[in-house]
């Protein structure tokens, strides 16, 4: 399917269906007259094959609790056999409502108040809310930006380590906002030294199936062939790829059974929570029948992510564009182009674009921005207008 051709076929207008990205602009930035490129999320239909199976779900009218069926697991294995080929094991696997709501409960699960968790700023910022609202020590080890490109600086991540007895460390992999895909080398290097001073890792490999063409995706479950798996969670859900964050439904990959019955038993002593039946219907459609559809939606990430490359070089060529490995989050460093502390005036104000600041993520990059790349071509070149007539 061409781009166009996807675009004019699931393409929807979100206003006043209560999206978060369309519908709270007054309530998130005081003004509801902009054009969102904030949240991650799309303004694209899911699979076909995914309304379809909740349509005959729904159909049933039934709606009592429900367990998880054998084919859950098959499909997704089936998906994994396709795509990125980790080797997940159906007993490592428990349901959360969300990432976020995963990660809060693991770090409230391995750690106890005070202790120091280590992430790698700038970094999705829910990581630092979780460890910030349970009362653990942030440890931040930066990444490093040479040109565009950041990478993981070792010897700080180590010190820092030893430095404040990290006993976890949150991985963003691949990573929102700098769109870094890892390298297996990257990812063997941290998890080694992690190991070394026994810090228990949590990989956020939401934005797995997202890879540009070009970039190869290790889940640190692969990594030297499985050689951390005893000190690694691993957290992924179908609702970054398929667009169904409100459904509710996401994976915690436990390989280590000590741990995974620490975090069960847990678990059922503050999370007597149901799996959601819808989420889990949609996922399964979803990863049984999605492919094409996850094709065609990266062809439309990396032509929006050209046009935006193209259009900057030429007509506000100060304005620096991030390398896009993974994710549909484009990183852009504003600071040649406008002053760092003027940079909500002239995106916000001038340029009426709601977008995700890069204040939001680390201190150190209030001159950046990230904008939503899983929209439509014509939001996209809209947002390049506003963006260049305000500079
Ligand atoms: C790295 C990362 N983790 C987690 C989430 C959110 O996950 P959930 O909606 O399952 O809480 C996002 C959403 O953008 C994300 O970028």
């Amino acid at each position: 399917m061409s781009i166009n051709e996807f675009v004019e076929k699931y393409q929807r207008e979100r206003c006043q269906t209560n999206a978060l990205k369309w519908d709270a602009l007054a309530e998130r930035f005081g003004d509801a007259d902009l054009l969102p490129l904030w949240v991650a999320d799309m303004e694209f239909a899911a699979p076909e094959a995914v309304t379809e199976a909740l349509t005959k779900r729904i159909a049933h009218g039934v709606f009592g609790y429900s367990i998880v069926d054998d084919q859950y697991f098959d499909t997704y294995l089936g998906w994994q056999k396709r795509h990125e080929n980790t080797p997940f094991k159906r007993e490592w696997l428990s349901f959360s409502t969300g990432v976020v709501q995963a990660l809060y409960d693991l770090v409230d699960c391995f750690t106890k108040e005070g202790e120091a968790v280590m992430i790698q700023r700038p970094v999705y910022y829910p990581f630092s809310n979780a460890i910030k609202d349970k009362n653990r020590q942030l440890v931040n080890s930066p990444l490093v930006n040479v040109d565009g490109h950041y990478h993981m600086d070792l010897a700080d991540f180590e010190a820092k380590i030893v430095e404040n007895q990290v006993k976890l460390f949150i991985l963003c992999s691949p990573h929102n906002p700098v769109g870094r895909v890892w390298t297996e080398k990257e990812l063997a290097d941290v998890l080694a030294i992690c190991q070394k001073h026994q810090v228990l890792v949590i990989a956020d490999e939401i934005h797995s199936d997202f890879i540009m063409p070009g970039y190869q995706f290790t889940s640190a479950i692969s990594v030297a062939n499985g050689a951390y798996l005893d000190q690694l969670i691993v957290l992924n859900a179908p609702s970054k790829t398929f667009n169904l964050a409100s459904l509710l439904n996401s994976h915690i990959w436990i390989p280590n059974e000590a741990l995974r019955k620490q975090y069960r038993t847990w678990a059922s002593k503050n999370r007597q929570t149901e799996s959601s039946m819808l989420g889990q219907v949609a996922a399964k459609a979803a990863y049984a029948n999605g492919d094409a559809w996850l094709a065609s939606l990266i062809e439309v990430i990396e032509a929006n992510y050209q046009t935006i490359r193209t259009r900057l070089a030429q007509e506000a060529p100060q304005v620096k564009v991030g390398q896009l490995e993974g994710t549909y989050l484009l990183w852009l460093d504003l600071r040649q182009a406008i002053d760092e502390n003027q940079v909500k005036t002239v995106i916000q104000d001038k340029a009426k674009l709601a977008v995700d600041f890069g204040s939001w993520f680390d201190q150190d990059s209030k001159g950046f921005i990230r904008l939503n790349l899983a929209t439509t071509p014509a939001i996209i070149h809209q947002a390049i207008d506003q963006l260049v007539a305000s500079l």
